[in-house]
C-alpha cells in the first residue's frame, strides 16, 4: 500500500476529499463504498465543504456502506443507516435512494447478505473505498478470523470492539451483539481502498495491516492483496511503522 502520512484529521479529510471530488467529476455516478465511525468525519465534512464551494452535481452518486448493527429498531439514531443519513446524504446532498446499508433487520438478514451483494455488483462495483481499522484489526465488522475471502454476512462483534462503540449508546449493553458486514472479499473488490486511522491506539492495527504478514488473524492486512491501496495516517497512527 502507499502510506501518507498527514499532520492531523482535517489534513487527511481534504486530501481524501480532493480524490473523491476528481472521482465524482470523471464519473458522475461514482459509486463510493462508506464507513461510519469516529474516523472518516473529517472526510465528510471536507467533501461537504468541496461539493458545495466548487458547486459539483452529486445527485448521481452511489453509496454502500460497509456495515450494519442487527436488531437495532427501525430509526435508531446509532443505527449505520441513520449515521450515514445524518454524516453522509444530507450534508453533501446525496440521492437517498442511492445510497444503501446493509439491511439489519433480524427478519430479513438470512438473505440480507446476498441481496446487498447483488446490488454491488449490479452497480459495476465500489470506485472507491474508505475504511477505517479498529484496534483489533477489523475492517468493516470483519473481526480477526474473518476469511480473506468473505462476502457479506452476519457476524458477533467482539468484546473490545463493542467496548469501543459503547461511547454511541446509553449503556454498553445496549450495543448489539451482531451486525451484517461487507466481507473482506467484497472489500477487496472495489477499484481503490482508501483507510484512514489516526491516533496512537491504531498504531498496532496499522503496522500489522501495512508491514505485517498477510493473515485473517489481521484483517487489516487483506489491504496488502490490493493493487490500489492508499493509507492516510497521522504520525500516532504510523508510529510502529519500520
Ligand atoms: C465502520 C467500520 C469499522 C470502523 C472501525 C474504526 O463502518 O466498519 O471498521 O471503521 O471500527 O472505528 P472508529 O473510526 O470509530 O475508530
Amino acid at each position: 500500500a502507499e502510506v501518507v502520512i498527514v499532520s492531523d484529521q482535517d489534513a487527511a479529510g481534504a486530501l481524501v476529499a480532493d480524490a473523491i471530488v476528481q472521482l465524482i467529476r470523471r464519473t458522475p455516478d461514482a459509486v463510493l463504498g462508506l464507513a461510519t465511525g469516529s474516523t472518516p468525519l473529517a472526510t465528510y465534512r471536507a467533501l461537504a465543504a468541496r461539493i458545495e464551494a466548487d458547486g459539483l452535481d452529486v445527485r448521481g452518486v452511489r453509496g454502500f456502506a460497509l456495515d450494519e448493527y442487527v436488531g437495532l429498531p427501525a430509526g435508531h439514531p446509532e443505527s449505520y443507516r441513520a449515521v450515514i443519513t445524518r454524516e453522509v446524504v444530507e450534508p453533501l446532498g446525496l440521492t437517498p435512494e442511492l445510497v444503501r446499508v446493509p439491511n439489519g433487520d433480524p427478519a430479513e438478514v438470512q438473505h440480507a447478505g446476498a441481496d446487498y451483494e447483488a446490488a454491488i455488483t449490479a452497480s459495476g462495483g465500489v470506485d472507491l473505498q474508505i475504511l477505517g481499522i479498529g484496534r483489533t484489526g477489523h475492517i468493516g465488522f470483519n473481526e480477526p478470523g474473518s476469511s480473506l475471502a468473505s462476502l457479506t454476512r452476519v457476524k458477533t462483534l467482539t468484546e473490545p470492539t463493542r467496548a469501543d462503540n459503547a461511547r454511541f449508546f446509553d449503556s454498553p449493553d445496549d450495543v448489539p451483539m451482531h451486525c451484517i458486514t461487507q466481507g473482506i472479499g467484497t472489500i477487496l473488490r472495489a477499484k481503490h481502498l482508501v483507510l484512514l486511522a489516526f491516533g496512537e491506539a491504531k498504531a498496532d492495527a496499522v503496522a500489522a495491516a501495512v508491514e505485517g504478514p498477510v493473515s485473517a488473524s489481521q484483517p487489516g492486512s487483506a489491504i496488502q492483496l490490493h493493487p490500489h491501496a492508499t493509507v492516510v495516517v497521522d504520525e500516532a497512527a504510523a508510529s510502529k511503522l519500520q
